[in-house]
Formats: structure tokens, C-alpha cells, sequence
């Protein structure tokens, strides 16, 4: 038999040909089963593990007083009022989740064509940051940049005519960035897609004083189906005209992945991203890899909702979910984003 790999453990006189066939380094000698037979040598062979350390919790909030709303396309997934989404992100953080990531589903009377309540320094997701910092200090707390929740055209830019606009759209970005860090926000996530919006937000940051903020960019942002149910959780579903093709990227691409990280990179990212996750994890890969940076996936919701659907009719086990959640870590992701963290990090703990 032909070597497989040509490793360096490999004995020197592993056999290439049939002729001089001994078995060492190979089946009778070598059994891989050996090392799978009992759940304490599974456990000390693991490569990989995952822990409530490594997810970041999406976390939707909403107007209104003691309101847990549930959203229709991600069963088990809740909208809070400000007023009790801080009792939510306690439970997360007791269980060793350190972060939040928080999104608002903004009244569409508050919607407006420039998307300007997105710079509000009073709006929901200002609010909601004010109100977990307050209460659970500790817990990392990120929201996104881009102008869709704020819109009632549903886009993440300024719309002119038919054109998603960069650079006009970058000077509202800079002001929504600024009340967000402003309301307490630990780590701003753009997730807009613009051009040379990384590197405006830090400068802006940086003069403004908030130089300790981070940034997390979602450097590798595809024009993905898998977001269906988040549209319908923040409410812009029925808004979008069209689609984001002309700044999100298409599926085909994976260099271009690695040239938007770069970019973002020099911008002065503190951590990348890619989005969606499971369908893309070559590309997380492909980026750790190339930059060794602090590297994240987002398991969107379009993802969490086939997942929890099928356990739910009984199509799949839930150990889809730890399955699923170990894959990002196998692909060299530091952590996920995941609508399943809170669920997935009892789970981890019920051991
Ligand atoms: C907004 C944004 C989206 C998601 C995160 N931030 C939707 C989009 O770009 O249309 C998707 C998250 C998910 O599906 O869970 N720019």
C-alpha cells in the first residue's frame, strides 16, 4: 500500500509496496479505535473544545416595559424591553458568557429615509447598552453599525436614487459609532459593508477619546438568504427594496474575503469576522490562517432557525447544536456568535 502522508512520526521504513509489507504503521498494529474507547481518552485527545467562553450572545431588544416578545421565525429567540435585558444578560454571564452582541427592532414610525434615529444618542439600542452596563458591567457588550434597523428602505446605507452611497454613508456611520461608544458600548461592530468605514470609525473614535474602544468588523459580510429570520426579528424584512448585492459579498468569492479582512486590518480592526458561518467556515479558516488575528464566525439566524426547527419536529437530535457550535472551533474561529449561546453553554455545563 502507497504511504497516505508523508509525516515526520512516521516510522522510516514504513512500507511503500506490498512487496516488503510489514504492518508497522499500519492496520493490524495500528489501531485509531484504540484512542476512541473510553470517554477519558476522548476526552484528553480532543483538539478541539468549546466552552461559554467562546460565544458572543446576538440579543434583540425593543420598546416598551417587561416585554419578552417572541419572534416567529426562531422559536426560542425573544426581543426585550430595555427594562429586563439586562436580568437576560445576567443569566448569560453567570453561565460564562462574556459577551453580548445587542439589536434593536426599531419602531417603523421611527423609521426614516436617511435612517437618522440610527445617530440618536437617546434610541433603543443606546438605551439597551446604558441599562447592561449598568447592571452587568463586566460583560462585553457590542452593537452593530449600519443603518438597516433605522431605514425604511431596509438598506445599511444612504440611499440616492437606485445607489447604496459610500462616503456620504460613512459620515453617518462615524455619528452612530460615536453614540453608541458614547452610551457605553465596549466594541463597535460595523457591519455595513462600506468602503473605508473601519478606518473612519477609529479615527473618529480616537478624537472623540475613545481610544480603548474596539472595533470588530464584519470584514467578510456575504449577501446571504441565511438572514431571513434576523430581518423579521429587527423588523426590516418587510422594508428591503432589493438586495445587498452591491455591498455584501457574493458566495462565490473567497480572496476577496481576505482582501476585505486585510483592508480592515490596516483600518485598525481589533477582531474580524466572517458572516454566515457554517456555509462559509472555509473561509474562516482561510483567514486565521492568513492573519492570525482574533478571528470570529457568525452563526446567523437563518442557520439557528434550520437547526432548531428540525430538532423541534423530532428531524434531528439537539446534539446538532454542540456539533454544530465545534465545527467553528475545528475551523480555527476563537468564538461564535450564536442565538444558540445561552442554550449551548447550559448544555456545556449539564457536561
Ligand atoms: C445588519 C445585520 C444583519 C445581520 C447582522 N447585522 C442583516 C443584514 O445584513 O441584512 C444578520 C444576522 C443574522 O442573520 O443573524 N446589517
Amino acid at each position: 500500500m502507497a504511504k497516505l502522508f508523508n509525516l515526520p512520526f512516521q516510522r522510516s521504513k514504513a512500507p511503500d509496496t506490498p512487496a516488503d509489507a510489514g504492518t508497522a504503521g499500519q492496520y493490524p498494529t495500528v489501531r485509531m479505535r484504540r484512542n476512541r474507547r473510553e470517554d477519558a481518552v476522548r476526552r484528553l485527545v480532543a483538539e478541539n473544545v468549546l466552552t461559554a467562553a467562546d460565544f458572543i450572545w446576538p440579543v434583540f431588544v425593543v420598546d416598551g416595559e417587561g416585554q419578552r416578545i417572541d419572534v416567529d421565525s426562531m422559536p426560542g429567540v425573544v426581543r426585550y424591553s430595555t427594562d429586563v435585558v439586562a436580568e437576560a444578560v445576567a443569566e448569560a454571564a453567570e453561565l460564562g458568557i462574556p459577551a453580548v452582541a445587542l439589536f434593536p427592532y426599531t419602531d417603523p414610525d421611527r423609521k426614516t429615509e436617511d435612517g437618522r434615529e440610527a445617530t440618536n444618542p437617546d434610541n433603543l439600542v443606546c438605551n439597551a447598552i446604558r441599562a447592561v452596563k449598568a447592571q452587568v458591567p463586566d460583560v462585553m457588550v457590542m452593537c452593530d453599525v449600519a443603518l438597516d434597523p433605522y431605514t425604511t428602505h431596509g438598506h445599511d446605507g444612504l440611499m440616492r436614487g437606485e445607489e447604496i452611497v459610500n462616503d456620504e454613508t460613512l459620515e453617518v456611520l462615524i455619528r452612530q459609532a460615536l453614540v453608541q461608544a458614547e452610551a457605553g458600548c465596549d466594541t463597535i461592530a460595523p457591519s455595513d459593508m462600506m468602503d473605508g468605514r473601519v478606518g473612519a470609525i477609529r479615527t473618529a473614535l480616537d478624537e472623540a477619546g475613545h481610544t480603548a474602544t474596539r472595533i470588530m468588523a464584519y470584514s467578510a459580510k456575504y449577501a446571504s438568504a441565511f438572514y431571513g429570520p434576523f430581518r423579521d426579528a429587527v423588523g426590516s424584512k418587510a422594508a428591503l427594496k432589493g438586495d445587498k448585492r452591491t455591498y455584501q459579498m457574493d458566495p462565490a468569492n473567497t480572496d476577496e474575503a481576505l482582501r476585505e479582512v486585510f483592508l480592515d486590518i490596516q483600518e485598525g480592526a481589533d477582531m474580524v469576522m466572517v458572516k454566515p458561518g457554517m456555509p462559509y467556515l472555509d473561509v474562516v479558516q482561510r483567514v486565521k490562517d492568513a492573519f492570525g488575528m482574533p478571528t470570529f464566525a457568525y452563526q446567523v439566524s437563518g442557520e439557528y432557525s434550520m437547526l432548531k426547527g428540525a430538532v423541534e419536529r423530532g428531524w434531528l437530535d439537539e446534539k446538532v447544536v454542540l456539533e454544530a457550535l465545534i465545527a467553528f472551533k475545528r475551523a480555527g474561529a476563537d468564538g461564535v456568535l450564536s442565538y444558540f449561546a445561552v442554550e449551548a453553554a447550559k448544555k456545556l455545563k449539564a457536561g
